[in-house]
């Protein structure tokens, strides 16, 4: 685990009142109506879960597309960030838990503050550490959804995630992850971490829910990423 690095990196230093910028999201009906605006504080000069990253409004646009499948479902964001597509979930009808790393209080802090920007109220925020299944982790009751945004992106911390992926599954056979992740090298693969995490995924074109864009939700956060989206499931026995 390279936390302390990562730490470093999201130059968040508690002794300087940090800067905030509103960033607002809109998703749009069929007919191009507006139909729900989230707004997300982000923290100016920081990196990492202080920001939205591309591959978050590529979920959330998922997310809002298919929101008649998650009403009152239990939802859980793992390295949660500024959260946008909890956001929508919980703004959609699910009973939506936010998450991210338990050793990065700045970014739980942050996605608190981005329920209250958004009328949010009583939405959990955890501290959950991938690969460790701490009380916490334990205590959540069963999950069905579990969103993953940009949550590939270190190649040594997948099967970190994929632990914590394949305990929540292994509660709940019938739940699914849905992750999106920026295609940042070639030669990175979870296959032979999903054969061993006993889990499967499947690819989701981002056309079929109109993600295929350079411009989404009012953002030109996409633009030219390689973006890709898939849902891993637990393997069935045959
Ligand atoms: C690339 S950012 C993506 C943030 C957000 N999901 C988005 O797409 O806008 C990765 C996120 O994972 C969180 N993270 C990094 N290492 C983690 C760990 N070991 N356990 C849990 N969360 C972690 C970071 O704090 C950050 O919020």
């Amino acid at each position: 685990m390279s936390l302390p690095m990562k730490i470093r990196l999201c130059n968040l230093d508690e002794s300087v009142s940090p800067r905030f910028i509103q960033k607002t999201f809109t998703f749009e009906n069929h007919d191009g109506t507006h139909a729900l605006m989230v707004s997300v504080p982000e923290v100016l000069g920081s990196q990492y879960g202080m920001h939205v990253w591309p591959c978050a409004v590529v979920l959330a646009q998922y997310v809002w597309t298919t929101r008649e499948k998650i009403q009152r479902k239990n939802v859980l964001e793992l390295g949660a960030g500024v959260s946008l597509p909890g956001i929508v979930a919980a703004k959609c009808g699910a009973h939506v838990t936010l998450s991210d790393s338990a050793e990065i209080p700045l970014c739980l802090e942050n996605s608190r503050r981005c329920c209250e920007l958004n009328d949010l109220h009583g939405v959990p925020v955890v501290g959950l550490t991938w690969g460790e299944i701490s009380p916490e982790l334990r205590s959540l009751p069963p999950v069905d959804i579990i969103l993953g945004s940009d949550v590939f992106y270190e190649p040594e911390d997948f099967e970190d995630v994929l632990v914590t992926v394949s305990f929540l599954l292994r509660r709940n056979p019938s739940g699914q992850f849905w992750t999106t992740f920026q295609e940042r090298s070639s030669d990175w693969t979870i296959e032979t971490l999903l054969n061993k995490w006993n889990l499967r995924c499947t690819d989701v074109p981002l056309d079929i829910f109109h993600a295929n864009k350079k411009h989404l939700a009012g953002s030109t956060l996409p633009g030219n990423h390689s973006i890709q989206m898939m849902i891993v499931t637990a393997r069935t026995k045959t």
